[in-house]
């Protein structure tokens, strides 16, 4: 047999036995960046073959729980991409600042560094009170950590450039309390925050959401996830609702592009059409 079929069946074999003993779906996860992340654990664990992983997957416990983490880039930082930020705030804010109650949803928000992100936004923009943010991973390791909002110092100085380049309008220092090389953020910025575990490939949708926000998620998943997840954001958003992706995601070519018009087609800011 070919190596490289060889090869895809021993994926094939690893993800069902993670789908079927944890619950956790990669099937339809795109496959070159999946197979880096699998054989990075397979030479770290010194395993001879991908299928040496099965064994372990079903029968231990921390080795499936880290093989959970490596797989799944949780790479993440504050006001990320800055200039979505400013075209947020110029373009989404003002409008929803017109409604009475705001529901918002993180897909994917690993550590949680772009929900605080929203948090500070809304709080500079005066209308924090007024809106119920949802944060979501299928992560748990990472929701801990999002809940904690404890950050090394030395990201922190990065989350403070970005937050400047983002058009902040205070000093990031009045964010987060410093002690021992961490920064920890301001618990008030949690007060309107709930982090549920949520899985995109395998969950329901989220009701009533006026804006959802996934970025750098769905670059991970193959044409099928994707169309999948966007038809899960069809339904949780609210008729002129916004959905916002990652700067190499994007709806073209989606079965939902035709009820979308782009509000920033370079910082992938959508907005859901009014039924014909
Ligand atoms: C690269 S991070 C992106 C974090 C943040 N949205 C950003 O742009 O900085 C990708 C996140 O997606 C999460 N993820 C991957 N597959 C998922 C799924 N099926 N359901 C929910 N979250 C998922 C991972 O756990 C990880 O935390």
């Amino acid at each position: 047999m070919p190596e490289k079929l060889a090869e895809k069946i021993e994926v094939d074999l690893v993800l069902e036995a993670i789908y079927k003993r944890h619950g956790y779906d990669f099937r339809n996860y795109a496959r070159s960046s999946l197979m880096r992340r699998l054989h990075y654990v397979r030479q770290k664990s010194s395993l001879k073959r991908l299928s040496d992983m099965i064994p372990l997957v079903l029968y231990d416990e921390a080795f499936a729980n880290q093989l959970l983490l490596d797989i799944s880039v949780t790479v993440t930082e504050m006001f990320r991409d800055p200039e979505f930020f400013v075209e947020l705030r110029s373009l989404v804010i003002p409008l929803l600042k017109t409604y009475p109650f705001v529901k918002i949803w993180h897909a994917g928000c690993a550590t949680g560094e772009e929900v605080y992100s929203m948090a500070v936004l809304l709080e500079e923009e005066g209308f924090y009170d007024r809106v119920q943010i949802y944060a979501t991973d299928m992560n748990q390791e990472s929701l801990t950590t999002a809940e904690e909002g404890i950050y090394p110092l030395e990201s922190i100085r990065k989350f403070t450039k970005n937050y400047q380049k983002s058009g902040g309008k205070s000093s990031f220092s009045d964010y987060y309390h410093a002690k021992y090389q961490m920064g920890k953020m301001k618990e008030d910025l949690k007060r309107n925050i709930v982090f549920s575990q949520h899985n995109l490939a395998t969950d329901n949708a989220f009701g009533e959401m006026h804006l959802i926000i996934c970025r750098n998620v769905l670059i991970y998943f193959d044409k099928q996830l994707q169309n999948q997840v966007y038809q899960l954001f069809n339904q949780s958003l609210v008729p002129r609702g916004f959905l916002c992706l990652g700067s190499k995601e994007s709806i073209e070519f989606s079965d939902i592009q035709s009820q979308y018009e782009a509000l920033s087609s370079k910082w992938r800011i959508f907005r859901k059409q009014l039924p014909l």
